[in-house]
């Protein structure tokens, strides 16, 4: 009954009049009435402009828009059903940030609209951003279109995940969004992770961006007409037309204006910094304890030891595999690495087995997996055979999720981790849609080639389980879909196949992952809506859970799925790369993309390469750019050849070299990272943030900017030991030897680069504060005095800072900020000095000025950072 009458409802706002399906081209787009405008804002309503095409569900007859002039750089324009029962991205996913209402004549963008079919425009100055007149609008119950002209050949960048050039093609170019898990990392198709967020980079004339706020999957195109005009077009399954547009006077200020909207990252701990060791495939604890070894006798700093799916039992999580990681032995070997100030981290994933096991027994008595709409469990299968799902929407599951980490993880019964690793969680099913039968799918021949099942030296046989269990559930009551208000969903829509296909390289939404049809706990939202949500869900819930642990500490979580805003809860690398030449240049461009444009600046690939096996070269050369990385782990596949840096001379030669200069570098790092945290100006940055008028950098992604003192220029080609790099009309200097560079914005050929080698140039007008040596341990790092370099500007100042804090609380209570500048030959030294700050300067060093190179000098000085002071350095 409540069925029908909610049906009634939904035909009564969309306008369901049995045309047939015609083209997108006929949709007679919405004409404006009603029109309300106050100081910083401004509401109408849309109507229907004329008869309903239809083409990809009803078009809904009643829309309302809204337009607020958030700041003076941000406005919101959100286009949305009047009965609001259309899908919007629930709070839990991505708090919205206030609107402080400026008067829209104090703002530096503008609004403006035609009637009659309605568009609307976008400008800064007179500049138009963004102007909708390019397509009718279409709103219908489960496609949206929206088309924005843009200039001819655009500097476009964002709209992740994937592995395509930093600056994005702009011909026939379509980025699709619906998280998956991708194996290799292809380019040209949709990721792990969804990040709806452009920039249009116009030199001179500034930065803008546009986050498109919503989460259904999607195909965003960026092309020309036939007649050569260049457009960005959004073809959408659901939700409705959110969104933010933001302005910088530059790409840095646009990307912090998005940390406004997204939120601030998260700061992380001094130690996550170190370098991280894992690798699929290691065979029992003795096996982890031999690595941690190895790093020792080869002298090469190991911070942090991981374990994959290896540790489990059987595949399962939460649980120990009792012969070759027992408790004991996990426990000693977290012990010893505690000991030692090294640390331990270890993977979970969100699909939990369907076996006589804890996790599973206590999440169906709480209630909190996926259901299928008959009330069974849902099920798929994943690494330990047939899995369940946790849902991340239901009101219990933070409790569940806190359980089994303080179960499992306990500090005085359990393996004591200090970090987690969060994988699978597009989330990744194996058994392909329509999974039927995910008990014979486990135990059949169709499992991935990496499943355990095949790993020759496995003690035991993938296990599979009878789908015929029906554990009973208890489940929170939700509202029905197309409720008014309630802003769940239309109801009756195809969540399992829409009438519009986007472009998933999995092929049908629900392959390869959670059926779309699934309704979520709680609310009621469908995971058709919500799949792209799925991964970051779980990595709220993992910090909470990970902080009711250790409630004093940051947690270090690393996910490979994420959404908008994901980076104030977890960092994130990037996923199963392969061990070759592309992925390892590719990487730049992604690191970049995720650490200044999606503001999740504690991110990194897997160095030397997942998938396949690596060679000396590659693993050489890629130790040395992972540690310019925030996030440097060496990660590496089951069945791969082994390579830990010890592997090969050369590939330990050159780890050491580039961790000691990582390492000497870490306060540095910190303290850009801290600023990020606090402000959202990103500290990886790719070339043209820095240079933003000089057109050369615009589409470099070879190169880049670590903070804004270092300029990393890696080799990149195989067999070759030279990199043609760009130098930027400026002053840098070689990190190595001092030695002064004019740049005058040509390339520079930098030969000689042998394969333990990374070229780093210093840029003029900054000073780093190096520790004066590194250390095996970020810990006695932190013992070392400082070096601070100054490297003159061409004007012959220079300015840097520095951020000391105890390095792991999540509330320091004392923090040292410190702000040195360099001029007329005098270095001052001024800021917050906290209270007992231990630091201390032990060499000063001036590089050499104004092109006369290799003039450096470097004064011993002892200094003690614990209050202002001045050092004539003429
Ligand atoms: C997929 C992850 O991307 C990879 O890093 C991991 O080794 C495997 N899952 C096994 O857990």
């Amino acid at each position: 009954m409540l069925g029908s009458f909610l049906f009634l409802v939904f035909l009564a706002g969309a306008a369901v009049t049995g045309t047939p399906q015609s083209s997108i081209d006929q949709c007679p787009g919405y004409k404006v009435s009603n029109v309300k405008k106050g100081s910083g804002s401004l509401t109408a309503d849309l109507t229907l402009a004329g008869t309903p095409c239809n083409s990809y569900g009803a078009d809904l007859k009643n829309l309302k828009l809204l337009v607020e002039y958030q700041t003076d750089q941000r406005l919101h324009v959100l286009i949305y059903d009047a009965d609001e029962q259309v899908y919007q991205v629930p709070e839990v996913a991505l708090a919205r940030v206030e609107s402080s209402e400026v008067a829209s004549n104090k703002s530096a963008l503008s609004f403006d609209y035609e009637e009659e079919p309605f568009s609307f425009t976008i400008s800064r100055d007179d500049e138009v951003l963004f102007n909708t007149s390019a397509s009718s609008l279409v709103f219908q119950s489960e496609y949206l279109r929206l088309r924005t002209w843009l200039p001819e050949d655009p500097y476009l960048y964002g709209l992740g995940e994937h592995s395509d050039p930093m600056r994005l093609p702009t011909d026939n170019y379509t980025r699709t969004m619906w998280n998956r898990d991708a194996y290799t990392t292809p380019n040209r198709t949709n990721l792990y992770g969804t990040h709806p967020v452009y920039y249009d980079h116009r030199g001179e004339a500034g930065t803008h961006g546009v986050f498109f706020l919503n989460s259904n999957g999607m195909d965003i195109k960026i092309n020309r007409t036939t007649t050569g005009k260049q457009y960005l077009e959004y073809n959408v399954l659901g939700g409705v037309l959110d969104f933010y547009f933001f302005t910088g006077t530059d790409p840095k200020e646009a990307s912090i204006e998005y940390s406004k909207v997204v939120g601030l990252p998260a700061m992380q701990s001094y130690w996550t910094f170190g370098f991280h060791q894992c690798r699929y495939g290691y065979r029992d604890v003795y096996e982890l304890a031999e690595v941690v070894y190895n790093y020792s006798q080869a002298s090469i700093p190991l911070e942090t030891m991981w374990t994959d799916i290896d540790y489990m039992d059987r595949r399962r999580v939460f649980t120990l595999d009792p012969e070759r990681f027992p408790l004991e032995k996990m426990r000693e070997l977290v012990t010893y690495l505690h000991n030692h100030d090294q640390h331990y981290i270890v993977m979970v994933d969100p699909a939990v087995s369907v076996s006589d096991n804890e996790a599973y027994q206590a999440g169906v008595e709480q209630g909190i997996f996926l259901h299928n709409q008959n009330g069974s469990l849902y099920e798929g299968a994943v690494w330990p055979g047939v899995t369940v799902f946790v849902d991340w929407f239901n009101s219990d599951t933070q409790d569940y999720w806190n359980g089994e980490f303080d179960r499992f993880f306990n500090a005085d019964t359990g393996v004591d981790i200090d970090g987690l690793w969060i994988d699978m969680n597009e989330a990744s099913n194996f058994c392909p849609y329509p999974c039927t039968d995910p008990a014979a799918f486990a135990i059949s021949d169709d499992l991935p080639p990496a499943a355990p099942a095949v790993r020759p030296s496995s003690p035991r046989p993938l296990p599979g389980f009878p789908a015929d269990f029906q554990p009973t559930s208890k489940r929170s009551v939700k509202r029905a879909q197309g409720e008014k208000g309630a802003k769940i969903g239309l109801p009756h829509r195809n969540l399992l196949s829409p009438p519009y296909t986007i472009q998933n390289a999995a092929g049908a939404l629900s392959m390869s992952t959670i059926q779309t049809d699934i309704i979520h706990s709680g609310e009621g939202y469908a995971e058709y809506d919500t799949h792209n949500l799925y991964g970051t869900m779980m990595s709220a819930a993992s910090r909470v859970a990970m902080q009711s642990r250790r409630p004093d500490v940051r947690p270090l979580i690393i996910t490979r799925s994420t959404y908008a805003g994901a980076g104030s809860h977890v960092g994130h690398w990037l996923g199963d790369n392969v061990s070759d030449w592309p992925h390892y240049r590719i990487s730049i461009a992604q690191i970049l993309s995720f650490a200044s444009m999606f503001q999740i600046p504690m991110v990194g690939a897997d160095v030397c390469g997942f998938a396949s096996n690596t060679t000396e070269e590659l693993c050489s050369r890629w130790a040395a750019l992972g540690a310019f990385y925030t996030f440097y782990r060496n990660h590496n596949e089951l069945g791969d050849i082994s390579q830990e840096f010890y592997v090969w001379p050369t590939v330990a030669e050159s780890a050491r070299k580039a961790i000691d200069i990582r390492y000497r570098l870490i306060d540095y790092i910190y303290t850009s990272l801290h600023r990020q945290s606090q402000t959202g100006e990103p500290f990886l940055q790719p070339m043209f943030y820095l240079y933003p008028k000089d057109q050369n950098t615009f589409a470099n992604d070879l190169q880049f900017f670590y903070g804004d003192a270092i300029l990393v220029s890696p080799v990149t080609e195989e067999n070759s030991t030279s990199v043609n790099a760009y130098f930027p009309d400026d002053i840098f200097y070689d990190w190595y030897t001092g030695a002064a560079m004019r740049g005058h914005g040509a390339n520079i050929t930098l030969s000689n680069i042998d394969i333990t080698h990374i070229p780093l140039h210093i840029r003029g007008g900054n000073i780093i504060p190096a520790r004066s040596s590194s250390a095996m341990t970020t810990t006695d790092l932190r013992e070392n005095g400082f070096e601070l370099i100054i490297a003159p500007g061409l004007d012959e100042t220079a300015s840097g800072s520095l951020y000391l804090d105890d390095g792991d609380s999540l509330e320091p209570s004392h923090t040292t900020e410190i702000e040195f500048t360099y001029s007329g030959g005098v270095l001052h030294i001024q800021g917050n000095f906290g209270q007992g700050s231990p630091a201390k300067v032990e060499k000063i060093t001036l590089l050499g000025q104004s092109g006369k190179s290799g003039k450096n000098m470097s004064i011993a000085k002892t200094l003690d950072l614990s209050g202002p002071t001045e050092v004539n350095l003429k």
